[in-house]
């Protein structure tokens, strides 16, 4: 679809990937919601969006909250009458080996990266169906959701179950015209790792990898052209495709790539 007047609700909108997105899509001409956790940079962020061209409103909101999840929605409907794209960003890493994986953090990483979306979702579906032209959700994911790495799991897995949601959703809106697309970002250079659960410390730090702004850039081009599956770099199809096609060999690189071999 046209991203110009769109109106979009982004979670996970004040750092990282969520950060560069919103600033892409306010020059696009989206206007915007706002989610996060934590009010001072949500309200910094949405007062720098409103110098621009665009309009932005900055929701506080707990996604691992499904009754705030759902409330995002209403907010968006009473500020701007209609809802026309959600992108589901916020998420919660969790490293540890499944051996010292910590119950109630596994959960809580569950709730913030699938129950908080699928609720945003439920209470959406309505709104995007109310639309002439449908509507578009987009699930951020991550290729650790397609091919999953050792000291991860409870991410991976949380990710992996976003996946196959949207998968079903996808064929169950398909007469309602609403529209599913799944971003899957590979390394990206955000305090990702730092956000994270756990007790592992291997792979802390600010990550390496490509800036936010070209995830933010992917996502945009995902509204644009709302493509089922999008990558955001060759490496990354590269390394899900060669998963799928040959898992066995990606078990041996990736116990040598962890030190584990
Ligand atoms: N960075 C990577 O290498 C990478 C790779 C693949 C996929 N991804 C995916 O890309 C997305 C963005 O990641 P990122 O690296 O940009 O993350 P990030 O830098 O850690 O930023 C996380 C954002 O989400 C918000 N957030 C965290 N917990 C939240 C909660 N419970 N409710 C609402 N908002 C919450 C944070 O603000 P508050 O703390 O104020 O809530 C912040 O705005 C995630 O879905 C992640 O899984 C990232």
């Amino acid at each position: 679809m046209n991203p110009s007047n769109r109106v979009v609700i982004l979670t996970g909108a004040t750092q990282g990937i969520g950060r560069a997105t919103a600033r892409t899509l306010a020059q696009a001409g989206c206007f915007l919601v706002l989610a996060a956790r934590t009010r001072e940079p949500l309200d910094t962020l949405a007062a720098e969006l409103n110098a621009g061209p665009t309009q932005a409103v900055a929701i506080p909101t707990n996604m691992g909250d499904t009754a705030q999840a759902a409330n995002l929605v209403r907010a968006t409907v009473e500020t701007f009458g209609r809802l026309d794209v959600v992108i589901n960003n916020a998420a919660l890493g969790v490293r540890d080996e499944v051996v010292d994986l910590n119950e109630t953090e596994a959960r809580r990483v569950m709730d913030v990266n699938y129950f908080g979306p699928v609720a945003l979702i439920q209470a959406a579906i309505p709104h995007l169906k109310a639309n002439r032209e449908g509507g578009l959700i987009i699930n951020i994911s991550s290729i650790v959701g397609r091919r999953a790495m050792p000291g991860i799991a409870g991410y991976c897995a949380s990710k992996a179950a976003l996946e196959k949601m949207a998968e079903s959703l996808r064929i169950e809106l398909k007469r309602d015209n609403i529209r599913v697309s799944t971003v899957y970002p590979g390394v990206t250079a955000t305090r990702f790792n730092d956000h994270s659960l756990g007790r592992s410390q291997s792979g802390r730090g600010r990550l390496a990898g490509v800036p936010p702004e070209r995830a933010a850039q992917t996502i945009l081009r995902t509204i644009r052209h709302e493509r089922r599956d999008v990558f955001v770099t060759l490496f990354d199809r590269a390394f899900v495709t060669a998963g799928a096609l040959w898992p066995w060999l990606m078990d041996q690189f990736l116990s040598r790539y962890t030190g584990r071999s």
